[in-house]
């Protein structure tokens, strides 16, 4: 696997790299868990040759969140890369990403509007205009990321739908399911931040959620069954929720009932300083 942190040199391998195949991209801000090593996994399987970004995008966060401690650990990812067959690691710092005077940003409104992007104002744009920037750097064929960040999957399908882009062509950005521990919490570079009471509490959080789509499925009211979930997040250790929402899982508009649509169950809750979000689909019986 070939490492570079310049645009001149990253051009410079993709350009071999497409003269062999078809390229994929897994796009990362590093901390890497089996998560990620699924996204790289699916891109194998997808494209002759993987891609991996890792940059720890700073227009994402807000000015409270936590940018500075978020997990930077470059040798360790990059030897799990290598273990993964990646043929590339594109590890830009803050220059290369965002040099003196960079002014332009991506906004795409609607999708990004509700749930994380209320929680998080700016986000999805940070958000956009790296991943925008990562795909114009790298030109993939594909591009993959986890449905763990599920309204980011759908402002990364709209921008590349709606700006019209061809590499990677709104249908090559892929979805990969969400990877959890053996209690259901989805994996997240941020469990990490958790203490050992905290992590055990926080498997409240899809266990919850399973039992509000079983009664969601089930035909039960959706508004009520949704304050049970809230309850009982909260009562099983969380210190607040950010939102508890069924929505609809191609436009992400709130419902209040299951359609024939599919439907996607969207949480996110804190529990000390840590922030976890969580999503899992909901079927129409
Ligand atoms: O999902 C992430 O890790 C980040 O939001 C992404 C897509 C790499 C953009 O910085």
């Amino acid at each position: 696997m070939k490492t570079v942190s310049t645009l001149a040199d990253l051009r410079a391998e993709t350009q071999v790299l497409r003269q062999g195949g078809t390229i994929a991209l897994v796009p990362t801000m590093g901390a890497l868990h089996e998560g990620h090593l699924a996204l790289v996994r699916a891109a194998r399987a997808a494209c002759d040759h993987v891609a991996v970004s890792i940059f720890v995008n700073p227009t994402q966060f807000g000015p409270n969140e936590d940018l500075e401690r978020y997990p930077r650990q470059l040798a360790e990812d990059s030897a799990m890369l290598e273990a993964e067959g990646a043929a590339l690691l594109w590890a830009p710092d803050l220059a290369e990403m965002y040099p003196p005077g960079f002014s332009a940003k991506v906004s795409v409104s609607g999708v990004s509007e509700d749930f994380c992007g209320a929680s998080r104002p700016g986000h999805f744009d940070g958000v956009a205009t790296v991943v925008l920037k990562l795909f114009n750097q790298v030109q993939p064929d594909m591009a993959f990321f986890g449905e763990k960040d599920f309204q980011q999957l759908a402002v990364i399908r709209t921008m590349a739908r709606d700006l019209d882009l061809v590499r990677p062509h709104a249908d090559a950005i892929i979805g990969v399911p969400i990877v959890r521990e053996a209690d259901g919490l989805a994996l997240s570079s941020r469990n990490r931040y958790l203490s050992p009471a905290q992590r055990e509490a926080a498997a409240v959080l899809p266990l919850a959620m399973q039992e509000a789509i079983a009664r969601i499925e089930d035909g039960q009211n959706v508004t009520r069954t949704l304050a049970a979930l809230e309850d009982e997040i909260l009562g099983g250790g969380f210190d607040s929720i950010d939102y508890a929402e069924l929505a609809d899982a191609c436009t992400l508009q709130r419902l209040d009932e299951l359609g024939v649509a599919p439907a996607r169950l969207l949480v996110a809750a804190r529990i000390g300083g840590t922030r976890l979000i969580d999503n899992m689909a909901v079927v129409k019986g």
